[in-house]
Order: C-alpha cells, then sequence, then structure tokens
C-alpha cells in the first residue's frame, strides 16, 4: 500500500504516525477492476472511500440514458462523503475506468474517529469546500465557455493529477474513452473531438489510445480562460 499517497488525504491529512495507523487500522481495503461498478446513484451510502491507487469516475445518468461525469479523481483523493455526512442515497455513481486500489471506512467508524479531534474535521471541510468552488467553476463554464474552451480546462485539469512528464511534453494518461471525455466536458462527443483535432492539428497537443501529449501548455491555457 502506498503510504504516502493515503496520507495526503484529506481524512489523514491533520494526523501524525501513531493516529494515522490507528484510523488505518478501521479501515478495509478493496479492489475493483477497470469498468467494475462500486456503487450506484440512489444506492444507501454508509462508506467512505480514498482511492490508493487508480482512478474513478464519477457520474450522474439522465431519465433517458444520458451520462454526465462529475469528476475523475485519483490516488490520494475521497469520495462517497456526502451520503455519510448527510445521510441520503449516493448522490452519483463510482465506476473504476482503471484497476483501482481503495480504502473504506464505515460511517460509524468514522463518527467515532471525528468525535474530539477538530483538525481532521476542518480538513475534511477544507476538501468539501474546494470541491463546491470547483463544481462551482465547472457550473460557469457549461454557460460562459465554449466547447474547446471546456476541453482545453478539463485536459488541465486531468495534466495537474495525472501528467507526466516526459521529452516530448506532459503525457496524461487519463484512461478515458473519448465518449466519456465528452460527458466530462458536458457536450457531444463529435463537438469533443472536433476541438482535440483541431488542438493537434495547431500543434498543441498529440492523441494518444486514452491518453495526450501536452505540447503546448500555455495556448491550452489561454484557450480555458
Ligand atoms: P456520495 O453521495 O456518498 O456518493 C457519490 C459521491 O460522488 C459523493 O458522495 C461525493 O463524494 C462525490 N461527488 C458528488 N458530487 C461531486 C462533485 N461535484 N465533484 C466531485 N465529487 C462529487
Amino acid at each position: 500500500m502506498d503510504d504516502d499517497v493515503v496520507r495526503q488525504a484529506p481524512l489523514f491529512a491533520a494526523l501524525d504516525d501513531e493516529a494515522a495507523a490507528a484510523l488505518k487500522a478501521t479501515m478495509t481495503s478493496r479492489e475493483v477492476s477497470r469498468g467494475e461498478v462500486l456503487f450506484t446513484e440512489g444506492d444507501p451510502g454508509d462508506r467512505l472511500y480514498i482511492i490508493v491507487d487508480g482512478k474513478i469516475k464519477l457520474g450522474r445518468a439522465s431519465g433517458d440514458g444520458r451520462e454526465n461525469l462529475l469528476a475523475i479523481l485519483g490516488p490520494g483523493e475521497m469520495f462517497g462523503e456526502l451520503s455519510l455526512f448527510d445521510p441520503g442515497p449516493r448522490n452519483a455513481t463510482a465506476t473504476a475506468v482503471a484497476d483501482t486500489s481503495l480504502l473504506g471506512v464505515g460511517s460509524d467508524d468514522l463518527a467515532t474517529w471525528l468525535n474530539g479531534r477538530p483538525d481532521v474535521a476542518r480538513q475534511l471541510l477544507r476538501s468539501l469546500a474546494r470541491r463546491l468552488r470547483r463544481t462551482n467553476e465547472a457550473l460557469a463554464d457549461l454557460v460562459f465557455s465554449d466547447v474547446p474552451g471546456r476541453v482545453a480546462k478539463a485536459l488541465l485539469d486531468l495534466s495537474e493529477r495525472f501528467g507526466n512528464p516526459t521529452d516530448e511534453g506532459l503525457r496524461v494518461a487519463h484512461d478515458l474513452t473519448q465518449e466519456e471525455l465528452a460527458q466530462l466536458v458536458g457536450a457531444s462527443r463529435e463537438t469533443v473531438n472536433k476541438a482535440l483535432a483541431d488542438f493537434a492539428a495547431r500543434g498543441w497537443l498529440r492523441l494518444d489510445q486514452r491518453a495526450v501529449l501536452l505540447l503546448d501548455i500555455d495556448r491550452l491555457r489561454r484557450r480555458a480562460r
């Protein structure tokens, strides 16, 4: 298990080594394969998860079967907390987009753990506040930005978490199909493909199977504004 990654998670950020080990002892490991659904929107929720390795997509489906992706999360990130802090059904479906290792903590254990630990509670609030900020930004982008701008922004966002510097540029192995990328941006696959092809023709990036090589990050940033 990658200890450093787990220690970055909001739940662990305020803990010393001893407390972190004690918390970890109350958590259970879970492995999910690429494509496997961990839980479905509307399910009762009783566990919070931290990603140790891999990637999880959080998505919502409309009545007619269309899907929208709220987020792609990677190592050190947490999800599944909403239905614990505000008891109710799962707000989104969690699916592995790569083989993924998770640590889970049940709501009762978490409540006991948070009692008398204001520092940990503060870190959790901070991560919820960040998520709200990010969601507000995505909402504004849906209204104010065009599709190419949203595609550029999504790629830069993915690069911050999944980017690997190479001699040629920043390689982002996002593991998403073009359909999933379109669901993340909130546009049709055709429009997103067109934007990607245009960026590639300008030399800003190179497309690869479930990955992208970012070649001109400055231009992409300007396009994302
Ligand atoms: P929960 O409702 O228990 O299960 C689905 C999870 O998706 C939810 O908890 C959050 O952890 C996560 N989630 C919901 N909305 C967002 C969002 N806008 N951005 C990132 N994660 C989210």
